[in-house]
């Protein structure tokens, strides 16, 4: 077993029609996934989940846009998974993001940037918890 990273497909990139081509990413990259599902965000719990970033100016528009339509959680696993998780979504801003990323081809700004990936062990294990169950992480 290789280690964990968790990964939201964002609103832009579900109505946009990418949630296939990003999971067909996702694997040929080597990761297996783990747990996955399709959901929705209230404002509260987009709010929850971005908590840390709660003193940020962009922290109010982030809620937002993240509660703003459906969603695809997924528990990711691979050796070096949340390392190599950052490096094939690419930069935050899709406009620094090197080309084959994933921001690079599907994100849209800095804000609708397709795709989540958790920047810790720590935090993939919290991000992970936060959408599934016990049951789901087997
Ligand atoms: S971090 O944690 O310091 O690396 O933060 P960063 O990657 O810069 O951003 C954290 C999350 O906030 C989103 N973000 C923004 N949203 C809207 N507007 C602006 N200007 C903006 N800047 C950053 C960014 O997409 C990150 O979301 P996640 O889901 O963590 O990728």
């Amino acid at each position: 077993m290789g280690n964990r990273t968790f990964t939201m497909i964002k609103p832009d990139a579900v109505e946009n029609g990418h949630i296939g081509a990003i999971l067909a990413m996702i694997n040929t990259a080597g990761f297996r996934i783990v747990a996955l599902k399709m959901t929705r965000l209230s404002t509260q719990k987009a709010g929850e989940f971005y908590a840390v970033h709660k003193e940020r100016p962009f922290y109010g528009e982030l809620v937002e846009f993240m509660s703003s339509g459906h969603i695809v959680a997924a528990i990711l696993e691979k050796d070096n998974a949340v390392e190599d998780f950052r490096k094939l979504i690419g930069a935050t801003n899709p406009a620094n993001a090197e080309p084959g990323t994933i921001r690079k081809l599907y994100a849209e700004s800095i804000g609708r940037n397709a795709v989540h990936g958790s920047d810790s062990d720590e935090n993939a294990e919290i991000e992970g918890s936060f959408f599934f169950s016990g049951l789901e992480k087997f």
